[in-house]
């Protein structure tokens, strides 16, 4: 929201609550312009409001208010003649045709803050999500289909860095919660003779086996469907994935989880985990972690999660029996806990 704060302005105001209500308009307004089509259909070059509305099934009279305040707070430009075109900001960030596109996290932020953030007063008393998430993202099509765009294109860029610099993998990698599958496949790329087996829940897999079929490693890359608190995780591997999964779950959850990771690995075996921690890098910007902090008040309503802090983790999985504990920055917020369970003699 490219606005503009006069601080002489802002003293008659209440700032802070003032500018956050202008925001969760904003907000509303761009997923409502993105949801009939409208920066879409600007993608093709500036229209007229009345062709506009004809083009995306809208009310002509109703149309140019919207439109009026996505002019104010940044996403389109007026020329006259009520021609609207895309700002170059909204060019630039919502084209769902390229890589980096906000679209897909403007949607899904949508559906969550609408639905699931309803929830929140009542979380913070009971210290627990009013609804499931997994269940209410299986229920919405279009909202897993958004959240899987916006994880894989997160992922993206982090997993061929992660596999080229992490630890040898050895020859079986166990990939917790890894449903896009970009990591597992990342690996495999890297390390030859590397097999992987990615558990996530069945929604979580569907974009993940496309993506293994792609990139021609079907035989060496397998899915387990089920929810990795309860499935069959299997044995021996060496190098277990848990990838943005603890800030999912509470302490006693990841505690639990640990065990189970811990079970499947052979003596010696490996565990990666990649999380933002609470306990944030010093160089974080203010925005930066305005949005981390949110993001953990997300987790916390959405699924009794939250970030958690580096030492949590690394307490957890001594406890877990992993040892040899290691913290990798990645760059931005992004880190790498890497701990080694001891060889058989040792444990
Ligand atoms: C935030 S995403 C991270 C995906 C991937 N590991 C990454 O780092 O990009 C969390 C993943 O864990 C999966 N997941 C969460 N809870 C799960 C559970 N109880 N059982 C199986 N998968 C789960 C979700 O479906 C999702 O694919």
């Amino acid at each position: 929201m490219p606005l503009y704060l006069d601080p002489e302005e802002l003293r008659y105001q209440a700032p802070g609550p003032h500018l956050d209500l202008i925001g969760a308009m904003a907000f509303r307004a761009a997923g409502a312009a993105q949801r009939l089509g409208i920066f879409k259909t600007l993608l093709e070059g500036p229209l007229p409001v009345a062709e506009l509305a004809a083009r995306t099934d809208t009310h002509a009279g109703t149309l140019p208010v919207l439109l009026d305040a996505l002019v104010s707070l940044g996403y389109l430009n007026r020329a006259p003649g009520q021609v609207y075109a895309n700002s170059p900001m909204t060019a630039g960030s919502l084209d769902p045709r390229t890589p980096w596109s906000y679209a897909p996290a403007l949607s899904f932020w949508q559906d969550l803050l609408g639905e699931l953030w309803d929830g929140l007063e009542e979380s913070v008393r009971t210290g627990r999500p009013r609804t499931d998430f997994h269940a209410w993202l299986e229920s919405r099509p279009r909202a897993l289909r958004d959240f899987q765009t916006m994880l894989n294109g997160i992922a993206a860029g982090l997993a061929p860095v992660i596999a080229e610099t992490a630890p040898d993998p050895g020859e079986r990698l166990l990939d917790v919660g890894g449903g896009h599958a970009r990591h597992s496949v990342a690996f495999c790329q890297v390390h030859s003779r590397l097999t992987a087996t990615i558990v996530d829940l069945p929604a979580g897999l569907e974009d993940g086996r496309a993506r293994i079929e792609e990139a021609g490693l079907a035989g060496r890359v397998t899915t387990i469907p089920g929810d990795v608190t309860v499935a069959d995780l299997g044995t021996g591997y060496d190098t277990a994935l848990l990838f943005n999964l603890c800030h999912g779950f509470d302490e006693p959850g990841n505690r639990a989880l640990l065990a189970r990771v811990a079970a499947a690995l052979r003596p010696g075996g490996t565990v990666l985990v990649l999380e933002t921690f609470a306990d944030l890098p010093e160089e974080t910007s203010p925005v930066a972690e305005a949005f981390l902090r949110a993001f953990s008040l997300n987790l916390s309503v959405t699924r009794g999660g939250r970030l958690h802090g580096f030492a949590d983790v690394a307490g957890w999985l001594t406890d877990a029996g992993f040892g040899r504990i290691e913290r990798r920055r990645l760059g931005g917020p992004d880190e790498l806990l890497i701990a080694r369970l001891p060889q058989g003699e040792e444990r």
